[in-house]
């Protein structure tokens, strides 16, 4: 197996390589990232994307119901027997005339690609499926995970459906939503929380892991990529595996831009498409280290030997001045994503830009999705009022394909929802106004009335 499946350092230049059941997640040569490999020659790769069509017919099989490892040819690390799976991936990818509009583009060229429907109700249990797989195939019996919230509320999940681990959550004081949080402690995960944000809270993780030899599953995890990946044959398959001109996807760790674009490069290597999509990273304007790097201070992969001292900088800078990321969109309040070096190499491999967008833009993006019966959650919202931004500036055309993803569900931070359609202005000033956002464009406001049936029925014949 070990010629066959293997952990590579993403730098070329290393060529560190790491045994498949190391579960130390750092080039043991240079300390960078790793990627699953595979000797694609060597292994059974169908010879075109229709083959998945038939999984559909031999549903009945859990591993060709769940919508990760029914491209498991595609992320071929586990043996049938080993795979976990809790019903991941029933996803849609549907069609959004009228946020289309919103965001400047032509009818029927916009799809929203809805991860909420997830077991846990985010795309982490894409990822999660495969982190625990791998797991499982080293005989770990604890997981961990720093978190905004969605990996926590998934790798609990995973815990207790499948009662194969326990899971141990580290989270920032007071940067959780409590959607999140009740699911993590409502599923039995021993949950930690840190004085400080998710970027302390994953430093320690690592830490902690180390030391105790506890299974990591945040996403510096490759294998958590490989699960990842999925979410892009599921987007081919809804576009009858036509390649879209542009993918839009919120940015916090950047382990989705990352996957994304190891998912279209190996279809590209292995003949299965012929070209591969634009990406377009959205961060939170009060959490946008891969917008000021890429964007603003013109950092590139380089072919691996990117500017590492640069950003070293930039983040000796973020800490000399005090600067915390500070958003709304909880899920990607980070200022070091972990997985920059990756995203970098996506966004030069897929020709890709990075925006960023400010909490209101993010919220009445966030509300056009909700209003079109897909609920979102605000880091979600931020993919589409980056795809606005995107259309104005003309870098995305108007008929250009597009696809963006929606990662978790509304009901994830309903707390911040109701904030923003609220008509009580306490209620608005405690959660959005206070953070900075003034006004916002799409509230539909409960109407108040007294108990008295003729008011009532006056109030509603008013409305409609
Ligand atoms: N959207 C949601 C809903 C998320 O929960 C996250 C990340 C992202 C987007 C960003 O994705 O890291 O791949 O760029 N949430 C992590 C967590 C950090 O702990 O749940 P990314």
């Amino acid at each position: 197996m070990a010629d066959l499946l293997f952990q590579r350092c993403i730098n070329p230049a290393c060529g560190g390589t790491a045994d498949w059941a190391d579960t130390a997640f750092r080039c043991p040569r240079c300390g960078g990232l790793l990627d699953v490999a595979y000797d694609w020659n060597r292994l059974p790769v169908p010879s075109s994307l229709k083959h998945f069509e038939s999984k559909w017919a031999s549903r009945s099989n859990p591993l060709d119901f769940s919508g990760v490892w029914r491209f498991r040819e595609l992320l071929p690390f586990a043996p049938d027997d080993k795979i976990v799976t809790i019903g991941e991936g029933q996803t849609l990818c549907q069609r959004a005339d009228a946020v289309a509009a919103y965001c400047g583009m032509s009818p029927g060229r916009l799809f929203l690609q809805y991860e909420g429907m997830n077991p846990s109700g985010s795309f982490k249990d894409n990822g999660m499926s495969a982190a625990f797989t791998h797991a499982r195939m080293t005989g770990a019996t604890r997981a961990a995970c720093a978190s905004t919230g969605n990996t926590s509320a998934s790798l609990a999940a995973y815990c207790a459906a499948t009662q194969l681990m326990r899971g141990i959550i580290f989270i920032g004081s007071g940067k959780i939503s409590y959607g999140k949080l009740s699911q993590a402690l409502e599923h039995g995960a021993l949950t930690v929380q840190i004085q400080g944000d998710f970027d302390d809270a994953l430093r320690r993780v690592q830490e902690v892991s180390r030391q105790l030899g506890i299974y990591l599953v945040n996403s510096v995890n490759p294998f958590r990529l490989e699960g990842q990946k999925t979410i892009m044959f599921r987007v081919l398959e809804a576009l009858r595996w036509e390649v879209p001109d542009w993918v839009v996807v919120p940015g916090g760790n950047l382990g989705n831009v990352s996957a994304f674009a190891k998912a279209f490069f190996e279809l590209r290597e292995l003949g299965l498409i012929a070209r591969l999509p634009r990406l377009a990273v959205i961060n939170a304007e009060g959490a946008h280290t891969a917008y000021q790097l890429h964007e603003r201070l013109g950092l590139r992969w380089n072919g691996g030997a990117f500017d590492a001292a640069g950003v070293s900088g930039y983040y000796g800078e973020l800490d000399a001045t005090n600067r915390k990321p500070d958003t709304l969109a909880s899920a990607i309040e980070i200022n070091r994503p972990v997985n920059l070096p990756k995203a970098l190499r996506a966004l030069d491999c897929c020709n890709g830009v990075v925006r960023a967008v400010p909490d209101a833009q993010i919220l009445d993006a966030k509300a056009k999705v909700g209003a079109g019966g897909l609920g979102c959650e605000p880091a979600s919202g931020a993919s589409v009022a980056g795809l606005r931004h995107l259309v104005a500036e003309g870098v995305i055309e108007r008929d250009a394909s597009v696809v963006c993803i929606l990662t978790g569900h509304v009901l994830k931070d309903s707390d911040e929802t109701v904030a923003y359609h609220s008509a009580d202005p306490a209620t608005f000033e405690a959660k959005l106004g206070k953070r900075g956002v003034k006004s916002v464009s799409f509230a539909n406001r409960a109407v108040q009335v007294p108990n008295d049936l003729g008011a009532i029925v006056a109030a509603i014949q008013s409305q409609c």
